[in-house]
C-alpha cells in the first residue's frame, strides 16, 4: 500500500497539532483495500495450507485479528474516566491536570500538567471520506509509516505497533524527538474521522510517565463506553 505514503508524507509536513488535516483518501482506496484484503486472505490461506512455513513479505503486515482489551486501570487514582458525550469519546485522563477544550484546527481536547507544560495529552480529529473506514487506508506497513512520521518529526522511532480494540484498528507509535520530547501517538479511523491522540513528556521524565501514558493511550476509544 505504498500508494498512500505520499499522502501521509504531505500531511506530516504540516504542524503536529493538525497533522492529518485535509487528508482524504483517493477514490481507488476501497477497491485497493478490498484487493489487499483478498490478497492477504489468499496468502494466509496458502500459508495455512502449507503449515505456515512459507513466508510471504506481505504477511508480516497482516492486520491483527485478536482484540486487545481497552485499558481500564486507574492506577490508584492517577487516572480518571473522561467521557465527551458531544464528540462521543472515552478516555482515562490524568487526574488533576488542566483541561482545555477545542482550539479550532489545533485540537479537540488537551490535558496539561499543572507544573510542566511540556507534559500534555491531546486529542484531535479530522474528517475523512465515508469510504475510509480504517487507519489502514494510510498504508498497512505500520513500521514504514512510523519511520516516515519519525523523519518528519526529526525523531527516532522507538516503537510502531497496531492493535484492534473494540473492533477499531489503532496504530501506535513512540518517538524520541530531537528537541528532548518523548511522544506516544495513536491513530485510528472511526465515524468518518481520523482520530489522533498524542502524549508528550520530556525525555528525562519518560521513565516516570511511561506506564501512565501507555494506559491513557490504551484507554482511548472514539465512542462512549
Ligand atoms: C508535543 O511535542 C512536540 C515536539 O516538541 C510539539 O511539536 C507539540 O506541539 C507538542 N504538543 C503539545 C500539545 O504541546
Amino acid at each position: 500500500m505504498k500508494f498512500f505514503l505520499p499522502i501521509l508524507t504531505l500531511a506530516a509536513t504540516v504542524s503536529t497539532a493538525n497533522a492529518f488535516a485535509g487528508i482524504s483518501s483517493p477514490s481507488p482506496s476501497s477497491s485497493e483495500a478490498t484487493n489487499a484484503i483478498s490478497r492477504r486472505e489468499t496468502f494466509a490461506k496458502t500459508a495455512a495450507l502449507v503449515g505456515g512455513v512459507i513466508s510471504f513479505p506481505s504477511l508480516s503486515n497482516a492486520m491483527p485479528t485478536d482484540e486487545t482489551p481497552r485499558t481500564v486501570t486507574r492506577m490508584g487514582g492517577l487516572l480518571e474516566k473522561f467521557a465527551d458525550t458531544q464528540r462521543g469519546l472515552s478516555i482515562l485522563a490524568p487526574s488533576g491536570w488542566n483541561k482545555f477544550e477545542g482550539e479550532v484546527g489545533a485540537y479537540d481536547i488537551k490535558w496539561q500538567d499543572l507544573v510542566d507544560q511540556k507534559e500534555n495529552v491531546k486529542i484531535s480529529s479530522t474528517p475523512v471520506k465515508s469510504t475510509t473506514v480504517s487507519i489502514s487506508a494510510l498504508g498497512e506497513d505500520v513500521q514504514a509509516i512510523g519511520s516516515n512520521l519519525a523523519a518528519k518529526r526529526n525523531a527516532k522511532l522507538m516503537k510502531a505497533e497496531e492493535r484492534l480494540t473494540d473492533g477499531i484498528l489503532f496504530y501506535v507509535f513512540e518517538f524520541a524527538i530531537n528537541d528532548g520530547t518523548h511522544q506516544l501517538l495513536s491513530l485510528c479511523v472511526s465515524k468518518g474521522k481520523i482520530w489522533s491522540l498524542d502524549a508528550n513528556t520530556t525525555e528525562k521524565r519518560w521513565p516516570k510517565r511511561e506506564e501512565l501514558y501507555n494506559n491513557i493511550i490504551g484507554s482511548f476509544v472514539p465512542r462512549l463506553v
